[in-house]
């Protein structure tokens, strides 16, 4: 039995990569399994709310009784995050979400007539920042993967993208982070921080979630 600390809530997550079209045939995306978004989704459920899962293309199966979004790419995944976000408690944004997408999807195959070709890349839409600079925003968690110098990277995202909290995910050791049964992070809110060590991605994902609300509670009663 867990206490239900989300009872009541309404929380929007945003799980898995997204996939940029190159071609009818081709994308780019990268590593994310959904594995971490998905035990948020389920966590969150488990601790009493009412949970909306926007996802990138992944193998996994949805918890019961969790509205599933599923979106290909990045543009399609804010339309979603737009559309679930108002009157939302809680914004969790998991997604590894591309960066960057293709100026010119091509409408058929591309050929393979010449020894190089080109793709011209233009930035994406940042999800989490739009909801994030929203005048009624809900409560915005933010992920963030890095390589090196991660307390300072996740630090300096959760100001730039007006958040509440961040989590900061080492993605440079193969057994936490993308495509792994475990994870083990660091939580930054704006004076305080909370280690977690490796453990299985549900089990922190309760606790994450427990995180969460203890702060939402905090901030609302301000
Ligand atoms: O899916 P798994 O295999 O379980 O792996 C989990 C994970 C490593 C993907 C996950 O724990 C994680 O770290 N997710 C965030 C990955 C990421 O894209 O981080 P970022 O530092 O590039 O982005 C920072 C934040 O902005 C993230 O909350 C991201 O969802 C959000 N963002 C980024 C770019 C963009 N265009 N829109 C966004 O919303």
């Amino acid at each position: 039995f867990l206490p239900q600390v989300m009872a009541g809530k309404k929380v929007v997550i945003t799980a898995g990569p997204t996939q940029e079209a190159i071609d009818p045939v081709r994308y780019i995306s990268n590593h994310s399994s959904g594995k971490m978004g998905y035990a948020l989704a389920h966590a969150a459920q488990l601790l009493g709310a009412q949970v909306v899962l926007i996802s990138g293309p992944c193998a996994l199966k949805t918890p019961l009784g969790i509205t599933k979004i599923a979106v290909k790419s990045a543009q399609q995944m804010l339309q979603a995050a737009e559309r679930y976000s108002p009157n939302c408690d809680v914004f969790i944004a998991c997604a590894a979400v591309a960066d960057y997408k293709v100026s010119q999807v091509a409408d058929q195959k591309i050929k393979k007539h010449q020894h190089q070709v080109s793709l011209q890349l233009e930035r994406n839409p940042d999800v989490l920042a739009t909801i994030a600079q929203q005048i009624e925003k809900p409560f915005c968690v933010g992920f963030a993967a890095e390589t090196q110098d991660v307390a300072h990277y996740a630090k300096d995202k959760m100001q730039r993208k007006n958040l509440d909290m961040i989590v900061a995910n080492d993605v440079s050791q193969q057994n936490i982070g993308f495509n792994s049964e475990e994870n083990a992070v660091t939580v930054f809110w704006h004076n305080g921080e909370q280690n977690f060590p490796t453990m299985h991605k549900l089990q922190l994902a309760i606790q994450l979630i427990q995180l969460v609300a203890k702060h939402y509670e905090y901030k609302k009663s301000q």
